[in-house]
């Protein structure tokens, strides 16, 4: 694992406003946008009236919309950078930013949240710095637990998983989406939750991996379905992926 977190350096913040709030590309939906609404769904279809929690928030696009169906959402980042980005975002609805073009040359933008259909629900989200591995006994009693792409950019994401049911309450949901791009730069391989050869040479998936964590407390609500991001390095430079989510509904 590296020493210095990369979601702390500016470029990195920058291409998440532009990823969260920015302009699409190549017809790919806005990921952070459809996975809020995605959860939304579930929480009207499941009749939830309670809180949520969106634990990897980063610059809090998916909190903002999570917003619009929870009264309180709970937004936690490691990042300090993120989360004073999202927090400078909620109170005065705006935030300038650059994006690379190509070499030293950038492009500046805005984010204007009122562009984007955003009001007063803002004012529900609570983003706050903490470790998702080792998150304050008060976050709990939440109806809905979103963690957008962040199980494999944990230390540990069994530590997060092993414990995550706790804060969930009987009948509530955890939505989990990844690409399970593991990189030593963040996960220890020992800590892989997928993507390799067990000791008799069968292929463990991450998707295994996450059903063995999670079957103790958990029941898949839905089957899991792919959601494709794209996020802007450069002009020229493009992410094209595709993150798997699973829906979980704690039963036990
Ligand atoms: C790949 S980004 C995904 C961000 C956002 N959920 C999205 O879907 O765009 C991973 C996020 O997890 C955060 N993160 C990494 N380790 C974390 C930890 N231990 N606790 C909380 N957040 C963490 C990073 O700062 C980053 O914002």
């Amino acid at each position: 694992m590296s020493d210095t977190n990369p979601y702390e350096a500016d470029e990195l913040v920058s291409q998440y406003l532009d990823f969260h709030y920015g302009d699409t590309y190549f017809g790919v939906a806005n990921f952070a946008h459809t996975c809020g609404e995605i959860c939304n769904k579930i929480a009207k279809e499941q009749n939830f009236t309670g809180k949520a929690l969106d634990i990897g928030c980063a610059v809090g696009r998916t909190s903002f919309e999570l917003s619009k169906y929870f009264q309180h959402v709970d937004a936690i980042d490691f990042s300090h950078q993120f989360v004073a980005t999202a927090a400078e975002l909620q109170q005065t609805g705006t935030k300038d930013f650059t994006v690379k073009t190509e070499g030293q040359l950038t492009d500046r933008k805005t984010v204007e949240l009122s562009n984007l259909g955003y009001g007063d629900t803002v004012k529900h989200c609570s983003f706050k710095q903490g470790d998702a591995c080792n998150l304050d006994d008060s976050y709990q009693g939440y109806d809905l637990i979103f963690a957008g792409n962040l199980i494999d950019r944990l230390y540990s994401p069994q530590q997060f998983l092993s414990n995550i049911y706790s804060r969930l309450n009987i009948g509530g949901v955890l939505i989990l989406t990844s690409p399970y791009t593991w990189l030593e730069e963040y996960t220890n391989k020992e800590n892989w939750l997928g993507g390799y050869e067990d000791d008799n040479g069968n292929s463990i998936s991450s998707l295994d991996g996450l059903t063995e964590q999670l079957t103790p407390n958990f029941d898949m609500l839905k089957a899991p379905q792919d959601v494709p991001f794209v996020i802007r390095e450069t002009a020229r430079k493009y992410q094209h992926t595709l993150a798997q989510m699973t829906i979980w509904k704690r039963t036990r």
